[in-house]
């Protein structure tokens, strides 16, 4: 992959089913000197995404210079894994124009793939766009601090 990398260390894990696409993704990363950590799994037998998720998630949360990828078999138990941590905006993306505004408009600091949805090569597009697109900031920005706020809210008992 050849990209205008705009986001640095990238965290990635898996489960079973997101295995075989995690080590693919982690070549093209590694081939283009991008900094990774991988969470696990090490094979491809049976696990739980909530384990795996967490890893990912959790690291996210406390180092915003952390981006990560997670994957599954269709993206949606990391998505609901993921998005329970704070700070945390997972996006789950099956097209290369929703890893686009995910970063524009979302600022996404995780990316979430389905390992038997989308094939290695739109995988690969998705991955590439998703890193190489920025955060546009403005109204944007605004959005996301209401989100923010409505995560205190709840964690204070007040919504
Ligand atoms: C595993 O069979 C599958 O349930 C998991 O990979 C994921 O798709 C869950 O959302």
């Amino acid at each position: 992959m050849n990209r205008d990398i705009k986001i640095g260390k990238i965290v990635i894990a898996s489960d079973h089913a997101g295995f075989e696409l995690k080590e693919s993704i982690k070549e093209c990363l590694k081939a283009d000197g991008i900094p990774i950590e991988d969470f696990g799994p090490g094979n491809s037998d049976r696990v739980d995404y909530p384990d795996y998720g967490t890893k990912v998630a959790k690291a996210v949360s406390d180092d915003e210079n952390l981006n990560g990828i997670v994957i599954c078999g269709t993206g949606i138990g990391m998505s609901i894994v993921v998005n329970r941590f704070p700070k945390v905006r997972g996006t789950l993306c099956a097209d290369v124009y929703t890893a686009k505004l995910c970063r524009q408009h979302n600022d996404s600091n995780v990316l979430i793939l389905g390992g038997r949805v989308v094939g290695k090569g739109l995988a690969y597009e998705i991955v590439n766009t998703w890193l190489k697109t920025p955060f546009e900031g403005g109204r944007h920005s605004d959005r996301l601090k209401k989100i923010d706020h409505i995560e205190n809210m709840l964690t204070k008992g007040e919504l």
